[in-house]
């Protein structure tokens, strides 16, 4: 299959999730963390979430660096039904960096028209066991020239990845705070029956940022 390389971005507490039970996830990672993910941002062609993220969150996925990249990475929210809101920071920032949502090829043809009429580019592909194919989804990317995608989650879309063997980098911050088994996942279920069917990667990098450690993991093929 023609893909983009896929790292996945975790920004989690030392239990691994990204968020409260209520949603809350701002901010987990201290500022040395979330500067190194701007850059993240910056060296990929695209940013990807899900569609939960994107209501939960209303980010606008800019790369934030100084100086800022020569190129925004396009941002691509995952919306099988093509049910996001036309409005919010992704819509406000589309004079600077390109919004694609890929849905389902049978989703709401009315809310897809909607939301090109505001302004967002569509992509619509096959339907997979969560939402949209993760295959079909990264093969939309490459057609629209995308090398490298960033993830920035959520817990349901990271699964998904992972669990289609796509993800070639992790890269994973974590913070010093314990959020309990009410708080969000950052990786959903993978329906593994033993620990042999683990998803397993190889640590390539280990540092510390402030109070946070990022470890950069690869995947063992
Ligand atoms: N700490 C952090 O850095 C961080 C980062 C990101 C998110 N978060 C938090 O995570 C939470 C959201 O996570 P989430 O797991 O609920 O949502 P998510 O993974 O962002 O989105 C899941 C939704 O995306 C759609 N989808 C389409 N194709 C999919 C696929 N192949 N795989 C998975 N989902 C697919 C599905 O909805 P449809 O079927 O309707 O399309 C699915 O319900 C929020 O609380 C947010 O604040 C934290």
């Amino acid at each position: 299959m023609n893909r983009p390389t896929v790292t996945l971005k975790l920004a989690t507490s030392l239990d691994g999730r990204i968020a409260t039970g209520a949603g809350e996830s701002r901010w987990i990672t201290g500022e040395a963390a979330r500067g190194e993910v701007q850059k993240l941002r910056a060296a990929h062609d695209a940013v990807l979430i899900g569609i939960g993220t994107a209501r939960a969150d209303d980010p606008e996925l800019l790369a934030r660096t100084i100086p800022p990249p020569q190129r925004q990475p396009v941002r691509v929210v995952l919306d099988t039904e093509f049910s996001l809101a036309a409005r919010g920071r992704l819509f406000e920032t589309l004079d600077r960096a390109t919004l694609l949502v890929i849905g389902a090829g049978d989703g709401d043809a009315a809310r897809r028209k909607a939301l090109e009429d505001a302004g967002a580019r569509t992509a619509a592909v096959a339907r997979g066991p969560l939402g949209i194919g993760a295959e079909a989804a990264l093969a939309a990317l490459a057609e629209h020239g995308v090398g490298r995608v960033l993830c920035e989650g959520g817990g349901q879309l990271a699964a998904s990845l992972i669990a289609a063997e796509v993800v070639d980098r992790l890269e994973w911050f974590r913070a010093p705070m314990v959020l309990g088994a009410e708080g969000r996942p950052g990786v959903a279920a993978l329906a593994l029956s033993s620990l042999a069917d683990a998803p397993r990667f190889k640590r390539v990098a280990l540092r510390e940022l402030g109070p946070d450690i990022w470890e950069s993991y690869e995947r063992v093929s």
